[in-house]
């Protein structure tokens, strides 16, 4: 098959990208290379591989040819020109960090960001010499105020895990553009690349937790770096070679290939579900609030239908009567699972601030715009009718 990432849809490139049977013994799915190291033909030829004069595969840490099928297929859903794959989202954002940041840089981030990586900013490079400034990014006048000549990278998360809030991706490119110096970075965890493409925006790297949606079965943990050929050349040879080390296993990025065949119609199913739920929720007189995209009384409605195809799978809320009354709630769930996590088949719920987001304090949380009381629900892929029925009697509790 011809390989054309321009012309082909999403689902046909995340089906066929970059592989072709006729190459590979007419296999029609591609082998899986599970090989730690590569046999170099002369000592002249290993030396030339590792001097960067000579492409080829030498050792699984750097490349494999499995990992490189699946690093192309993502550039070409993301609209990049070159991916690199990591053992877990963790590993993704760390090797990118510890790449493009350096002692006396300042990185500048969202004020709600994921709980771990809150705490690789705060407890990791922010101890490291990197300066951390959190703004609110949605007021793109205190974003440009805090630019300064040591900004190196601007980072965010939009939807923002857990309490959803949106970035306007072109608008903080535009401003991180005028200054040469700055890499503007995004996490699109929540979206992938079907719902929203942060480098067609203007952004210059897309990391992912491929351990949500994008292998979408909840069996593997994954990261993906989308981006320039030239900055996945260093995250790779830098972050991920030396730095961190956190490559991707055979077995897992054939597993997340297999996930990718099938998001198109997985991430149709997660909205359309989460859609409804939310409306549910928000005319529930048991519920305060509800932060969902889709909803035409979300504050950044239409951002959300500029920016993403779709409103996502991810709703927060909070009910009437805050923390006990959402422990109650959660504890009564029957077929909703109580785990953290999301994207997967199965629909889950969870309580960030003793769980994803207890990396900060309490009053971190409170700062950062992360309530004691939220509940988060990532709707997985049952039917619909089953998922309403155990919100309701669960909301009876
Ligand atoms: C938005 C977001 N980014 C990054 C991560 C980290 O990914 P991983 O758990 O694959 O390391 C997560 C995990 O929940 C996440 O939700």
């Amino acid at each position: 098959m011809t390989d054309n990432k321009n012309n082909f849809g999403f689902s046909t490139r995340a089906i066929h990208h970059g592989y072709d049977p006729l190459q590979n013994n007419g296999a029609l799915i591609p082998p899986i290379y599970l090989t730690s190291t590569f046999a170099f033909a002369t000592v002249e030829y290993g030396a030339a591989c590792f001097a960067g004069e000579q492409s080829g595969h030498f050792y699984t840490r750097i490349s494999n040819p499995t990992l490189a099928l699946l690093e192309s297929r993502m550039a070409a859903l993301e609209n990049g020109e070159a991916g690199v794959a990591f053992s877990s989202g963790m590993g993704a954002i760390a090797s990118t960090f510890w790449t493009l940041l350096r002692p006396g840089d300042e990185i500048i981030v969202n004020r709600t960001l994921y709980g771990c990586t809150f705490a690789l900013l705060h407890h990791g490079i922010g101890e490291f010499g990197v300066k951390v400034k959190h703004v609110d990014m949605s007021d793109l006048a205190e974003l440009e105020a805090a630019i300064g000549p040591a900004t190196r990278m601007i980072y965010f998360e939009t939807p923002a895990n857990p309490n959803m809030k949106l970035v306007d991706i072109a608008a903080v490119s535009g401003i991180a553009h005028q200054h040469p110096d700055i890499v503007v970075v995004i996490d699109n965890t929540y979206c992938t690349p079907y719902l929203q493409r942060p480098l067609e925006m203007g952004a210059d790297v897309v990391v992912h937790s491929a351990t949500k949606y994008l292998s979408g079965h909840s069996d593997i943990t994954a990261g993906i770096v989308v981006t320039s050929q030239a900055l996945a050349d260093r995250i790779r040879l830098q972050g991920l070679k030396d730095l961190t080390g956190a490559v991707m296993s055979p077995q897992d990025a054939y597993l997340l290939m297999r996930g990718l065949k099938t998001l198109a119609l997985r991430m149709d199913r997660h909205c359309s579900s989460a859609r409804v739920i939310a409306g549910f929720l928000q005319d529930h007189p048991a519920v305060e609030w509800v932060a969902y995209p889709g909803l035409p009384s979300f504050p950044q409605h239409s951002l959300a239908s500029r920016q993403m195809k779709l409103p996502g799978g991810m709703i927060a809320f909070e009910l009437k009567g805050g923390l006990a009354a959402g422990q109650r709630f959660m504890n009564a769930l029957q077929l909703f699972s109580r785990a953290v996590s999301l994207g997967g088949a199965e629909s889950l719920a969870q309580h960030p601030a003793s769980m994803t987001h207890s990396t900060y304090t309490p009053e971190e949380r409170t700062r950062h715009d992360i309530s004691e009381g939220l509940v988060r629900l990532a709707i997985g892929l049952e039917d619909l009718a089953d998922l309403l029925t155990d919100i309701e009697q669960a909301l009876k509790a």
